[in-house]
């Protein structure tokens, strides 16, 4: 690349949800610094609070951003071009980093990118795996998307199923806090499935013998409820905690890998990206391994702080639109939803 590089360092910033995160990416590869402040403020209340998200935003990335340039050992004057998740997300937390990006933008000379969150997620993987083949199917799971999309290349991508109802990880927060586990309900689920039995009871794998990709987690969520019926409020038996986030997991898991299956059938693609919270999952890591393993598809998989939302992918897929000479519009403005974020959905 030359010297005049648009791409050369960019200044990632992601504020879609509850996580803080600012990225110094350099050449498009190299993370120089990368931030992430999980916002400890929800917990309290079981759930994230859109209100006090946005005002967290506001708070910490300023001393951020500070702090990332100064880890990446680089002066604000270096930096080419700012990439910001403008879509789609809580609006009020995506404002704060348009906002921040717009202003600090404008003051250094250098132009801004907005980058949609879930086509950041769809290529995640390549920060450390590099581009990799086309086509390719990717699974975003996380605590407000179940996306499986066919990725034929940077904005080109079909949509080949989403969940009708709840999130993935949505539908582990709920059940943990039925079961009186606090949230995020994912990881505390995951680690007690370990201890539990999977086939303790027979929980649905809904749309499974359905055609499509479309997923559905709601009913789910209510199976663990019957289930509990007669055994009152927490605090429950630990090994019925167990057995339940056990034979749960189960359920989740065979349909996710059952999906992608079908995903990547129909497609013929031999690659398969995964990102968002929920890719954490110890099973479905381990499961969709054996199955690419036997079926000779490349499994990509990010380090856990790449999976979770992260300033790192937005960067990333900024500087790929930087070098086509893609910036954004003084008027850029945030999009809380998918449809309306301009990204091209077939
Ligand atoms: O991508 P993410 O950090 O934030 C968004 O939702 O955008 O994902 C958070 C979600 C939460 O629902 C959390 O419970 C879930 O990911 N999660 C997990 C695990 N770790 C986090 N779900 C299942 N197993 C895990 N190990
Ligand atoms: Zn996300």
């Amino acid at each position: 690349m030359s010297p005049r590089d648009p791409a050369k360092l960019v200044l990632g910033i992601e504020t879609s949800c509850d996580d803080t995160s600012v990225a110094v990416l350099e050449d498009a590869r190299t993370l120089r610094a990368h931030l992430i402040a999980a916002q400890d403020v929800h917990r309290l209340y079981g759930g994230i609070v859109p209100e006090l998200a946005s005002r967290a935003h506001l708070e910490l990335l300023p001393p951020m951003v500070e702090r990332a340039l100064a880890e990446a050992g680089a002066k604000p004057e270096q930096l080419t071009a700012i990439a910001v998740t403008h879509a789609p997300g809580l609006v009020g937390s995506l404002v704060v980093g348009v906002a921040f990006a717009k202003a600090y933008a404008a003051a250094l000379g250098i132009p801004v990118v907005g980058v949609n969150h879930i086509e950041a997620h769809l290529h995640s993987a390549s920060l450390e795996h590099g581009e990799g083949e086309y086509p390719a199917v990717a699974l975003i799971v996380s605590g407000g998307h179940t996306e499986l999309v066919e990725v034929k290349g940077l904005g080109e991508y079909r949509w080949l199923g989403a969940t009708l109802d709840d999130a993935a990880g949505e539908a582990y927060d709920k059940v943990a806090k039925r079961l009186g586990l606090g949230f995020p309900g994912g990881p505390v689920i995951d680690r007690l499935a370990a201890t539990g039995r999977a086939d303790a009871f027979d929980f649905p794998r809904p749309m499974l013998d359905r055609p499509g990709c479309d997923f559905s987690f709601s009913g789910l969520k209510t199976a663990v409820s019957v289930a509990l019926k007669s055994h009152g409020e927490p605090p429950y038996d630990p090994a019925l905690v167990a057995d339940l986030a056990a034979s749960f997991q189960a359920a989740v898991v065979e349909t996710l890998v059952g999906k992608c299956l079908r995903a990547l059938k129909e497609t013929g693609a031999r690659t398969l990206n995964l990102g968002g919270g929920v890719a954490a999952n110890r099973a479905l890591r381990a499961r969709l391994a054996e199955a690419c393993e036997a079926r000779g598809v490349a499994l990509r998989i990010p380090s856990l702080r790449l999976c979770a939302d992260n300033a790192g992918m937005i960067a990333l897929v900024g500087a790929w639109r930087l070098r086509r000479g893609e910036v954004a519009p003084p008027e850029l403005d945030a999009a809380a939803s998918l449809e309306a974020s301009g990204l091209p959905i077939t």
